[in-house]
């Protein structure tokens, strides 16, 4: 039944059946250099007391929302959004039918199987270097926009129960709605207009949404490996539906790892490496990385806004000058995913890796 399977450098093994064996212990494939795992001293003074920020926003076109919006992005690239106006309802609606999805008999859920083409289905690793140390954790990840590369045939067909396909697009419509009013006011935040940032991503028809379901089943040796390796997200930003239970998220701060501590109905948001470029580093994209453990599993449901994927983006003009120089030099989309899709999630070293080829920039 697990095969090679289309253009995975290896056999595909899910990190569930994995969990579900009950093996006490994780195969070697799965078990992290000693530097990497959870529990590995990290310099730096971050404290358990300090949280990523929380903003309201339930005055999305407030000059005071934009404010905070704009410090959350360069001091944190991360904050948590409450008030956001999509009903929780619709939130626990999502996590059901995915939790229901992951909970199919395994037949059911490798009939969508993925391959690295695309990405688009069932999954269990990101990258496809043969022999890399993967991660605790199965995914679905599908498209939403743009309109060619929505079909929902590719998403599971999962009776009974609230529809999983028709449960996905109200949910990816009403979170890429959101992150449009977030455009506007991390546009806002930068002293631009308030379009600027999304024209650069060439419209809101032109934006592209991507919906990754993270599925972190129980893990007999937590303390040795983790549900997603270290990385900065390399979209444009990120509205994350973490699990109301079990946390697991923790965003890089100062060199320290600081674990985030969801409020009950609220997303996560965070900056991608594509608005880094365009803001010229004003906006951070932190790294972040997921730790499992014994008791529980975990589901997430992160939705990727992205700019239009054929369009050279650099730093926009007026955040260039000749004090801030252009940090990076233009790249689109589409060539820039092809790292993370062939050498899986590795800290913030891609967009860093645009920095050193920047034309006449003061590059370090
Ligand atoms: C991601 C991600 C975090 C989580 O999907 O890019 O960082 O908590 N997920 O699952
Ligand atoms: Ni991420």
């Amino acid at each position: 039944m697990e095969g090679a399977g289309a253009g995975w450098p290896e056999p595909v093994v899910r990190v569930q059946s994995l969990s579900e064996s009950g093996a006490a212990t994780i195969p070697e494939r799965y078990v992290k250099p000693e530097a990497e795992r959870p529990a590995a001293a990290a310099a730096g003074g971050a404290t358990a007391a300090e949280g990523i920020p929380v903003v309201d926003l339930s005055s999305p076109g407030d000059p005071a929302t934009a404010r905070a919006v704009s410090e959350a992005c360069r001091e944190w690239g991360f904050f948590q959004a409450v008030n956001h106006g999509v009903p929780p309802e619709l939130l626990r609606r999502a996590r059901g039918v995915w939790r229901g999805f992951f909970r199919q008999p395994m037949e059911v859920k490798q009939r969508y199987a993925n391959s690295p083409a695309t990405y688009e289905g069932y999954g269990s690793r990101l990258g496809v270097e043969k022999g890399a140390v993967l991660d605790w954790g199965d995914y679905y990840f599908l498209h939403v926009r743009p309109p060619h590369l929505f079909d929902p045939d590719n998403w599971p067909h999962l009776p009974p129960g609230p529809d999983l396909r028709e449960t996905t697009e109200e949910y990816s419509r009403e979170v890429a709605a959101l992150c449009g009013r977030l455009m506007t006011a991390m546009s806002v935040g930068l002293g631009a207009g308030p379009s600027r940032l999304q024209e650069a991503f060439g419209g809101a028809e032109g934006a592209g949404v991507c919906v990754r379901v993270n599925y972190y089943p129980r893990c007999p040796q937590p303390e040795l490996t983790l549900g997603l390796s270290s990385h900065s997200d390399p979209g444009g930003m990120t509205v994350l539906l973490a699990d109301d239970r079990v946390r697991g998220l923790q965003v890089r701060r100062r060199g320290a790892w600081v674990t985030v501590d969801p409020v009950p109905d609220a997303f996560i948001v965070n900056v991608g490496d594509q608005i880094q470029v365009l803001t010229n580093a004003t906006y951070r994209s932190v790294e972040h990385r997921v730790m499992v453990n014994a008791a529980e599993e975990r589901l997430s449901v992160a939705l990727f806004y992205n700019p239009r994927s054929d369009l050279p983006l650099a730093p926009l003009p007026e955040l260039v000058s000749p004090e801030r120089p252009s940090l990076y030099s233009p790249m689109t989309f589409d060539e820039y995913r092809l790292f993370i899709r062939r050498k899986g999630p590795r800290g913030k070293t891609q967009v860093d890796s645009l920095k050193a080829t920047a034309v006449g920039g003061a590059a370090t």
